[in-house]
This record gives structure tokens, sequence and C-alpha cells, in this order.
């Protein structure tokens, strides 16, 4: 089974997300991949009561990680889980870079949205410098393993139950994408790093400039186990041909 993740950042209101999944519904063809959405907080109820019956999954860009208390402008992922979402994204290099993120933080996440029984879909990559200096393998490292220091491989039997997403931060939004190569060999680097941590089955999904003309190619590559799709995720026939891709793997 592959993934298709759509983050839709900071775009799309309760209507427009309506309006997408009115015409995604009659447009999807892939029925047998996990296919999930990230709608911006305002747009969760409307993605919730559009995909309602379907197949479709949805999460959240961000939970804080306590459900409740006085945690002024946070998301709770207590109220996440009673909406029927599934999953949620934690650590995205723009929570890390914008809005001072850290690893600390990121691992507490990890391990209280687990414990809710939802999915934690983790962001790692490198910057432009770190992977100019071949640091790139060790910056993913090093984010795998402290975001997940608060978790053990026993909490996670399902290959559903934990994702990865591969963000280079150079590719995101730049419309520079990885090489075949590139995503070759951190896929396969970032396999090995998660099977030491004993992580074996969380599937490792590539993000950074995905569009149907590129979707094809990457999710051929080993260990690559579907996308996180950002800018194209917003138009509903490039999303659905994205999605398409995993028949052709
Ligand atoms: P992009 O974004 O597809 O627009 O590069 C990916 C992401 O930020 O998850």
């Amino acid at each position: 089974m592959k993934f298709f993740a759509a983050n839709w950042k900071l775009f799309k209101s309760p209507n427009e997300a309506r309006n997408f999944f009115e015409a995604f519904h009659k447009r999807n063809t892939n029925k047998v991949d996990e296919v999930i959405f990230f709608p911006s907080a305002f747009s969760l109820e409307a993605t919730q009561q559009m995909l309602r019956g379907s197949s479709l999954r949805f999460g959240a860009q961000n939970v804080y990680a306590k459900g409740s208390g006085a945690f002024t402008g946070e998301n709770s992922a207590e109220v996440l889980k009673s909406i029927g979402a599934r999953y949620a994204l934690v650590g995205h290099s723009e929570r890390r870079q914008l809005f001072g993120e850290t690893d600390e933080l990121l691992a507490q996440k990890v391990s209280y949205i687990t414990s809710l029984g939802l999915t934690p879909m983790l962001c790692i990559g490198e910057t432009l410098e770190q992977r100019k200096a071949t640091k790139t393998i060790d910056v993913c490292r090093r984010q795998l393993e402290d975001g997940l220091k608060l978790v053990q491989p026993s909490q996670f039997t399902k290959s559903q139950d934990l994702v990865i997403a591969y963000e280079p931060v150079w590719a995101i939004g730049t419309g520079v994408v990885a090489t075949r190569e590139q995503v070759q060999e951190t896929h396969a680097e970032i396999a090995e790093v998660l099977k030491g941590l004993g992580f074996n089955h969380a599937p490792i999904l590539y993000g950074g400039s995905v569009k149907p003309e590129n979707a094809k190619d990457l999710i051929c590559i080993k260990h690559v186990d579907g996308f996180l799709v950002g800018g194209a995720s917003l138009d509903v026939e490039s999303f659905a041909q994205i999605c398409e891709s995993g028949s052709v793997s």
C-alpha cells in the first residue's frame, strides 16, 4: 500500500475544501492506497463532513503535545481524534523553521499523538547548506532519533501507525525536485536508520515539489512508499493524477 498525503498549508477555506472534495470524489480512482488530507485547522470540520463514509483519511497539520489546558492558540489532538481524524503531521520544516519547534517538543508530540491511537507523520529533511556539506543523513538520523525517542517500536504494529516523510527543505515549494539518485540514496539510508532504531515498518514518503510529471518516476524507487504533496495537492486533477501514480509501481 502506498500513501498519498495532501498538505494544504494555509490554503482553502471550508467552502473551498467542500468544493474540492465534491470534485475529488468524482475524479479519484485510487481506492486501494491510503489517501490523506491535511487541511488548515478551520477547514477540518468541513473535511470531516465531506469525507464521511469514504475511504479517504484526514488529519491536522499541527497539534500540541497536550489534549487540553491553558495553551492559547494551540490545537488539541484529543479533539482531532474525536472528529474522526487519523493522522497528525509533526515537525514539518515550516513548523521547525518559522515557528521554532524543537526536537524536544516534537518528540513529546509524537509520543502524545501515538498514545491517543492517532498516527504521527514525522517530517524530516536537510537544508541546502546541510546537503552541500554532505550532512544529509546525519541530519535525518538526528531528527529521527530525537523525534522518536519517547516512543517504542512495539507501539507501532501496522504500517499506518507511524509514517515518516522525508522532505529536503530546499525542494519544498521551490519547484526543485530531488533527483532520482538523491531520493534513492537518502530513502535507503533512512530505511537503514529506521531499521537500526527498530521502526522497520514505518513507510517513508517523499515530499518536495512532487507533481504529476515526476510522481510516476519517483514512486518506483525502492523505499519510496508515497508522497507528501503541497502545491500540487491544491488542484483536484493534479492530486488525483499523483494518487494514480501508485498503480504504476
Ligand atoms: P510542495 O510542498 O509539494 O509544495 O513542495 C511539500 C510540503 O511542504 O509538504
